[in-house]
């Protein structure tokens, strides 16, 4: 949540600054600002809003400045305001800073400094840290700034990434992390700091990823890193394995098109030199070095959030039946709270887009501490999460902007797959035959994605037939049973219609009394084991006259006589077909969304990354 830009070098730091908060935006946008430092002035500028109400409110400011720090923001403490926009300035002015993250004790310590007489203009606990490091300053005859800060991290508690600027101090950005990421991007004679890379691609491909509990002191030609214990910490640079274009739109509407049309090229690159169908193998090393604790785990727990935890719950129903593993999936902030039984032997498997939702990390470090093995399917490469599992693969979608996940859940997918068929080849729980025909059904998942891919105006029809409904329901069995959860977020979060996702079973336990003729009712019922009694439930619903959209496979003369409207999919083995049905209903979000005149990029209370709990 929240996206930080900093930057300090020769160039002119507003221009870079906001280029780069435009492209952090997906991790909120409620509010922004920056903050620029200039022959010891600070000039802090902030606007309610998305990053183009800053810009236009920052016409005719003075930016010229060659250090400087920018926020955008979602709102945790204090609604979306100007007032409580970051940067903040200290009450006595020579200070401003940035966070992103939760300050979980602020309350506490508001309270000391108001009884010291500190007064304060926002209702942030952003702004409190910022007093309380000023205020450790006085008391210690004035101490370091990075002396301050280190004195002041010690005593909260929370997550934070933070950059600080000094009014006496004119080149120097101050920075630290805990469960929030930051990216220094190294220069010549400038660096560039970041909640991810994406606002430092073009200008460096070089970067340190800082840890936790780590301070940077961040000059244009120096860069220190230290831990809490003021201890200096050696700067491992990572190269950046990331091209320009994949931040971009390449002409399309919205980011979440591109990403949903990408998914042919994501998939392919997510198999490349993994799955090789002439040797009827496959080779990934976090699975190959790792071999031992995977197959003989005695249960495997996966723990992951929203769109990922769905991809977790069809893992669920793949692994039990290839691996004969017992497999259950958790959401990571209940498991986190709660005293879960984790002992030696288990595997944890992570997934997760972005690498950094606080709460599927702060459960991997619950489950590490019992021992567990952790397995990463991660997406973002370098993130927090692919840096704390013991193993993993990356899941190589590229970047992902669009807040509604759509290329990572189809990247999660074929990684799992290739997970649990990997295992059941060492544990002997596959035939031959299966292991060969499911390898060979993965490799030709592209080309059949570009076929769903090729017919997306039927999706933008039916969107257009359904937009004014009020809610909507999606029922799948089995396989796509999860299919049916993500295709109700899909459509909840980018088109504000209310939906559910259901087993096609347990609708007749209490869903069913929302059926009228008003009510779209999306079936996934490609043929697979389920099919006959998919086609029941499809009878249920036109009995009570629901309107009956379907996700059906090509070939199929049943479905079509009961659905009001339906989408064919290639033939696919049951096992691989979420991979494909849920294509169509992304588009069909996606339509409905853009229909109804949302930014389904950036949509209302939503941030890409979710990291505050
Ligand atoms: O980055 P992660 O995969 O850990 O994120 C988990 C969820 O926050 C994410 O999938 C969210 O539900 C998306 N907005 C869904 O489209």
């Amino acid at each position: 949540m929240c996206g930080i830009v900093g930057y300090t070098g020769s160039r002119q730091a507003y221009p870079v600054i906001l280029k780069g908060l435009k492209r952090l935006e997906y991790r909120g946008y409620d509010s922004s600002g920056v903050a620029l430092l200039k022959d010891g002035k600070l000039n802090v500028y902030k606007k309610k809003g998305k990053v183009a109400d800053l810009e236009e409110a920052m016409i005719g400011k003075d930016i010229d400045a060659s250090i400087g720090i920018g926020h955008t923001r979602w709102a945790t403490h204090g609604e979306p305001s100007d007032r409580n926009a970051h940067p903040h300035s200290s009450s006595n002015g020579k200070l401003a800073m940035i966070h992103n993250g939760i300050i979980e004790n602020y309350a506490q310590i508001k309270q000391d400094l108001v009884k010291k007489g500190y007064q304060f203009t926002s209702d942030t606990d952003t702004e409190v840290l910022l007093n309380f490091i000023e205020d450790i300053q006085k008391n210690n005859d004035h101490c370091s700034l990075e002396e301050a800060l280190r004195i002041a991290l010690k005593r909260v508690s929370g997550a934070y990434c933070i950059l600080l600027i000094e009014q006496d101090n004119p080149d120097t950005i101050i920075a630290a992390r805990k469960g929030s990421p930051l990216v220094i991007g190294i220069g010549k004679g400038e660096h560039f700091l970041a909640s991810d890379a994406s606002p430092i691609i073009e200008y460096t491909k070089e970067v340190v990823y800082v840890n936790d509990y780590e301070l940077a002191i961040v000059k244009p030609d120096e860069l220190i890193l230290k831990n809490l214990g003021n201890e200096k910490v050696t700067p491992y640079i990572t190269k950046l394995d990331m091209e320009l274009a994949a931040i971009e739109k390449g002409g399309y509407d919205h980011f979440m098109l591109k990403e949903i049309f990408e998914q042919p090229s994501t998939i392919y690159d997510c198999l490349r030199g993994r799955l090789d169908a002439k040797e009827l193998s496959i080779k990934m090393s976090g699975i190959d070095q790792h071999v031992n604790e995977l197959m003989n785990a005695n249960r495997i727990m996966i723990l992951a959030c929203g769109t990922s935890w769905h991809a977790g719950l069809v893992a669920e129903y793949i692994i039990e039946e290839l691996c004969r593993i017992p497999v259950e999936v958790e959401y990571a902030s209940e498991f986190r709270y709660r005293n879960p039984i984790v002992n030696k032997g288990d595997v944890i498997i992570a997934i997760s887009q972005s690498g950094e939702t606080a709460d599927t990390l702060v459960a991997l470090e619950k489950a590490k501490e019992n021992g567990a093995f952790i397995f990463g399917v991660v997406n973002a490469v370098g993130s927090s999460i692919a840096r704390i599992s013991n193993a993993g693969a990356y899941t190589h979608a590229g970047p992902e902007i669009g807040v509604a996940s759509t290329k990572a859940f189809t990247g999660q997918l074929a990684v799992l797959m290739m997970l649990a068929l990997a295992i059941a080849k060492h544990k002997g729980t596959i035939t031959a035959d299966r292991y060969n025909n499911l390898l060979l059904e993965l490799e030709g998942i592209p080309e059949k994605v570009e076929v769903i891919l090729k017919n997306a105006g039927e999706l933008k029809k039916m969107a257009d037939k359904y937009k004014n409904a009020s809610d909507f329901l999606f029922l799948g069995r089995g396989y796509n049973f999860p299919v049916a959860l993500e295709g109700a977020l899909k459509l909840k979060e980018i088109s504000y219609i209310h939906a559910e996702g259901y087993p096609a079973a347990e609708m007749k336990h209490g869903p069913i009394a929302l059926v009228d003729d008003q009510l779209p009712v999306v079936f996934i019922a490609t043929q697979d084991t389920y099919h006959e009694k998919i086609v029941s439930n499809m009878q249920e619903i036109k009995a009570r006259k629901g309107r009956i959209i379907s996700i059906i496979t090509e070939g199929d003369t049943v479905c079509p006589t009961l659905s009001d409207d339906y989408f064919s999919i290639p033939a696919v083995d049951e096992l691989i077909a979420p991979i494909l049905t849920v294509i169509p209903l992304q588009l069909l979000a996606y339509y409905v969304g853009t229909a109804k005149g949302i930014d389904v990029d950036k949509p209302r209370n939503l941030a890409k990354s979710v990291t505050v709990e």
